[in-house]
């Protein structure tokens, strides 16, 4: 191997399909800032958004879970002046049960939707994980509808929302935008951003299309027709940027706003900061079906701890919070701060042990797993149906 590849090997590489940390350390999220040209969210901005809602920050939002985005400023500046927009994101149903990083997107979309009162469309990109995963159409099909379960499970108000799958529903309208984006975007355009080769099949490489053109109010006439000004408000985890660079670039071009972003930081694996929790490794997750005993072995054995190996070295030391898995998990979870940095201090000063952080963890986990299950098992075909079905929603913006 030459000396070029060697160093290339070493980077960090975030894209929608890999996510892996330079040398097996930390992602480096000022970097990835920096290199995808996107802007950090500062407290003034939200401040802003505590100001225009009247609702108090989510965890997410005070705790930089949500770091980066794009254009926010002019979403809130609209809104300022009187004007909604509407909320966009997604979800590739590749597997049958969701993890707790993916439901991070749509914990925060559902308080975006609550506190800003805005209607709310969400991709199941079935497509996507039947040219991805090699899944059949069939099983791409059943696990958009499976995972639409979960996502109902959140707590989304059917009066603002719109979930849709793309093997149902790109045609029409839909359709027409994604015509013009593919028109105004060239093979080494995308070559450039996803880094397709001439292997890869033409299904792959026209695909960016389809994620790009919900963020457009004309593939939706059922709910927008005649807003074709409607801004679109778009929360997804940061290894979507590629999508929506190619959209904002285009978006202009066929004579509409740019989407704006709100990007989330990874919700790192059980082993440690490298990556993202991985739906492929089950040790290296929790999954939402995941039981009460399997949550606490999988903390007891798996998490990755910034303890001192010995007692006497942990009272002498403390923890290093920086590396422990634990604490990173209740910076998500744990939405109590004074607790949280409670917890945080006595860690730090080894007062408090590795096994009473993960016993903390172990409740604060199952009983959020706890909760989605009731709700998931509350949520029948019917109503999978009517959030999915193509409908005007009346009172969206009310
Ligand atoms: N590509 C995403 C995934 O694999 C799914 C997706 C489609 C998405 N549209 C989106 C995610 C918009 C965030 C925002 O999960």
């Amino acid at each position: 191997m030459g000396e070029e590849e060697l160093e290339q090997e070493q980077e960090q590489v975030v894209n929608p399909w890999e996510v892996s940390a330079k040398d097996g350390g930390k992602i480096d999220y000022d970097k990835l800032i920096d290199k995808f040209g996107c802007q950090r969210l500062d407290q003034s901005l939200i401040d802003r958004v505590h100001r225009l809602t009247g609702s108090p920050p989510h965890v997410f939002l005070r705790r930089g879970v949500f770091f980066a985005h794009r254009d926010f400023n002019e979403i809130l500046d609209a809104y300022e002046g009187g004007k909604k927009f509407y909320l966009y994101t997604g979800r590739g149903p590749s597997s049958q049960s969701l993890h707790l990083g993916h439901l991070i997107p749509f914990m925060f979309t559902k308080y975006l939707q609550e506190a800003f009162k805005v209607p709310l469309v969400i991709q199941l990109t079935d497509d996507e994980k039947c040219m991805w995963k090699n899944l059949s159409v069939e099983e791409s099909k059943r696990l958009a509808r499976e995972n639409a379960r979960d996502i109902i499970a959140c707590g989304f108000d059917i009066t603002r929302t719109f979930i849709f799958q793309d093997f149902e529903y790109v045609g029409g309208s839909f359709y027409n935008n994604m015509v013009k984006v593919e028109k105004c975007v060239t093979y080494n355009k995308v070559v450039g951003i996803f880094g397709f080769s001439g292997e890869d099949h033409i299904g792959k490489v026209s695909f960016p299309a389809v994620q790009a053109v919900p963020s457009f109010p004309s593939s939706f006439p059922h709910l927008f027709s005649g807003k074709d000004d409607l801004r679109c408000l778009i929360p997804c985890a940061i290894d979507q940027d590629p999508y929506f660079r190619m959209t904002r670039d285009v978006a202009p071009r066929i004579g509409y706003h740019k989407p704006s972003l709100i990007e989330s930081s990874f919700f790192p694996a059980l082993q440690g900061e490298t990556g993202k929790m991985s739906a492929s490794d089950p040790n290296s997750a929790i999954y939402v079906t995941d039981s009460a005993k399997e949550i606490k072995n999988k903390i007891n054995k798996h998490a990755f701890s910034g303890g001192q190996d010995s007692l006497e070295k942990h009272r002498k030391y403390g923890a290093n919070l920086e590396v422990d898995i634990p604490i990173k998990y209740l910076n998500f979870f744990l939405e109590d701060d004074d607790e949280l940095e409670h917890i945080k201090k006595e860690y730090a000063a080894g007062r408090v042990l590795t096994g009473e952080v993960k016993k903390r963890l172990a409740e604060v986990l199952t009983e959020l797993v706890e909760r989605h299950r009731l709700a998931r098992s509350a949520v029948t075909d019917e109503m999978v149906d009517a959030f999915m079905a193509v409908r005007p929603l009346p009172n969206m913006f009310d």
